[in-house]
């Protein structure tokens, strides 16, 4: 059909006669003129219809349409400063792909878990839709800032034949007898294809069987990990700081509208300009301590510190040098104070918590087989990532970026379930 236009274009066909192809969202009508709102997930359209200036057949189909009913409607593309995209179209023949059953979702409230049994159709809805196209714009934001930049991706593996996070949040499954996991981090692939190609990143699914409920923590979320051969720990604090401050910038500019269908107030998100506040972890416990918080030194933080935290600042904090006890196998320890890690996370701000971490990797030979075997982790499983300190070893450090965590922020949704098209969350895995 040559005639067939999408809503987003229509500006383009003003004084035309054009065919949108969609589903029904909402309509009213007085008895001689309805009004159909019709979505077909470029915009949203009005068509108005009048009984008197269409054949009675179609006034007919008018009557009959459900919500989500599917159809085409055809008319001309009328400019209209009151309607929403400033054009509607004067409905001239309609006809239906499918008359909807009742649909379950109407535009009165509904509960979370209602909602989310029937996130398949809670897809269409206006909300839904822009949470999910900021996802996907950020998703193709980040990974442009490392193209950009000279990095290379590297793909790493889903199955993966040991821990990189911790032996208590994996998901295991049979690999012909033997034991495989879901890959909480592409991470420890990364290192050896960043002595390989200098800078290198991933990007893809990453998997944690975490055993609590709360808005920040998904069973299945999307990572974004750079690896760069001879940085330090400050390198990378750089790195995160300048990515983080243009993710968010690009964003600001590039989802406006989705932004603004999601009402969400930008003026916190454009004071995201570097350079960020950047403490060590003995401050941020004195900021707990004088903030009332009960905080030992030593523990890792939970969501509620990381708030109060980040609290004090009015743009991304990155809290730095970690106890080492409670930090990953992996991390190099502070030459001048080993007690502490070289590592880092950035706390987003608004109650958004940790949206990076990030850390120097060890890279001296005996020093990480020795951590490997302080965290009874089985030292075959990690043989090739022991190799990699054997042949041209370099200092090397990288993060990981949560990307549900970065657009619940950018979105300004409090919890991660919005943020990603099929969340996978404790006691869920339906649909
Ligand atoms: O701090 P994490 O555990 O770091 C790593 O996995 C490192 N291996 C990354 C690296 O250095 N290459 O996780 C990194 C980020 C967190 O800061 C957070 O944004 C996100 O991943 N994240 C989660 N997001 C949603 N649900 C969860 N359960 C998450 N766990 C971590
Ligand atoms: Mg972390």
């Amino acid at each position: 059909m040559s005639d067939v236009a999408y809503i987003e274009d229509l500006a383009a066909h003003e004084g035309e006669t054009v065919s949108v192809r969609g589903w029904l969202y909402n309509q009213r009508s007085s008895g001689k003129i309805a009004f159909l709102q019709v979505r077909d997930g470029t915009g949203v359209v009005q068509a108005v219809v009048s009984k008197s200036d269409v054949d009675e057949s179609v006034w007919e189909s008018v009557g009959r349409l459900t919500q989500e009913s599917s159809l085409i409607v055809r008319g001309q593309v009328k400019a209209d400063a009151r309607a929403p995209g400033g054009f509607e179209l004067g409905l001239e023949d309609l006809q239906i792909v499918h008359i909807a059953e009742e649909y379950p979702i109407t535009p009165k409230e509904h509960g979370i878990e209602f909602l989310m049994d029937h996130r398949h159709l809670w897809l269409r809805s206006s909300r839904q839709i822009a949470a999910l196209r900021i996802r996907a714009k950020v998703s193709r934001i980040c990974r442009s800032y490392y193209d950009d930049r000279g990095f290379t991706l590297i793909d790493s593996p889903i199955l993966t034949p040991a821990s990189a996070e911790g032996t208590s949040t994996l998901f295991s499954t049979d690999y012909f007898g033997e034991t495989a996991y879901l890959t909480q981090s592409g991470q420890l692939y990364l290192e050896p294809a960043c002595m390989a190609m200098g800078k290198v990143y991933c990007f893809g699914p990453t998997f944690r069987a975490e055993k609590s409920k709360t808005r920040r923590h998904l069973l299945e979320f999307w990572m974004l990990e750079p690896e760069v051969a001879f940085a330090t720990l400050d390198d990378i604090m750089d790195l995160a700081e300048d990515y983080i401050e243009h993710v968010v910038q690009t964003a600001l500019v590039e989802c406006a509208d989705e932004l603004e269908v999601l009402e969400r107030d930008t003026t916190s998100l454009q004071r995201v300009q570097k350079p960020f506040p950047r403490i060590s972890y003995d401050k941020a416990v004195e900021l707990l301590a004088g903030a009332g918080e009960q905080f030992e030194w030593g523990d890792d933080f939970g969501g509620g510190d990381e708030t109060v935290i980040s609290e004090q600042f009015d743009r991304p904090v990155m809290v730095h040098r970690y106890p080492t006890a409670v930090k990953a196998f992996y991390m190099e320890p502070d030459p001048d104070r080993p007690e502490v890690a070289l590592a880092m996370d950035m706390l987003a701000p608004e109650g958004h918590g940790e949206i990076i971490g990030g850390s120097q990797r060890i890279h001296d030979h005996d020093l990480l087989l020795s951590r490997i075997h302080e965290h009874d982790l089985n030292e075959d499983a990690y043989r090739w990532y022991l190799e990699i300190r054997r042949y041209g070893t370099v200092p090397h450090s990288g993060f990981g970026m949560g990307l549900e965590r970065v657009v619940a922020w950018i979105s300004g949704l409090p919890h991660l379930r919005e943020t990603i098209p099929y969340p996978r969350l404790l006691g869920r895995i339906y649909p």
